[in-house]
């Protein structure tokens, strides 16, 4: 097992779009053990692929308080989603100590691929629906800061290249 390195906004490779799963054979299950390695590190409730420059449609999620609640999404799908949305402070491992209030449907049933190959499918809501919804994205380029205003994203962007500088 590994921890691996998380891409950081606004870098350009967290808006690549991941490609689908073929078969969920031992390289996916390695992926899957490294980064849910990666998310509890961090801490983190949820990771896609792409945080760590991997461009497959991969998530691990777990919203649980004690920590041992590991759901893994293997190209995942909504298939369906609320009318009524629900705005939530949502954050990112990719964009570190910037929170924000975002609207997105309030319950979402998502189909998804499980560890073993099986499909599956689950009717998510709360922190859980957020996640998921927040966690596609990434697997199709988008980072949550794109939700907000220009002037946000700008800033956000500055405050992130600056951060950067410093570590380097
Ligand atoms: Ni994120």
């Amino acid at each position: 097992m590994a921890v691996l390195s998380i891409l950081k906004y606004p870098d350009p490779r967290l808006h690549r779009v991941a490609e689908p799963v073929r078969e969920v054979d031992e390289e996916v299950r390695t992926l899957v053990r490294d980064m849910a390695e990666t998310m509890y590190a961090a801490p983190g409730v949820g990771l896609a692929a792409t945080q760590v420059d991997v461009h497959r449609r991969v998530v691990v999620i777990d919203v649980s308080e004690t920590k041992d609640d590991l759901k893994v999404f293997i190209n995942p799908e909504i298939v369906a989603s609320s009318e009524d949305y629900k705005s939530y402070e949502e954050g990112c491992l990719s964009v570190p100590g910037v929170y924000d209030e975002v609207e997105r449907p309030d319950r979402v049933t998502v189909r998804a691929l499980g560890l073993d190959g099986q499909p599956f499918t689950i009717e998510a809501s709360g922190l859980l629906a957020v996640c998921i919804q927040h966690e596609i994205d990434h697997l199709n380029g988008r980072v949550f800061v794109q939700y907000l205003s220009r002037l946000k994203q700008n800033r956000i962007r500055t405050r992130m290249l600056k951060a950067e500088r410093q570590v380097a």
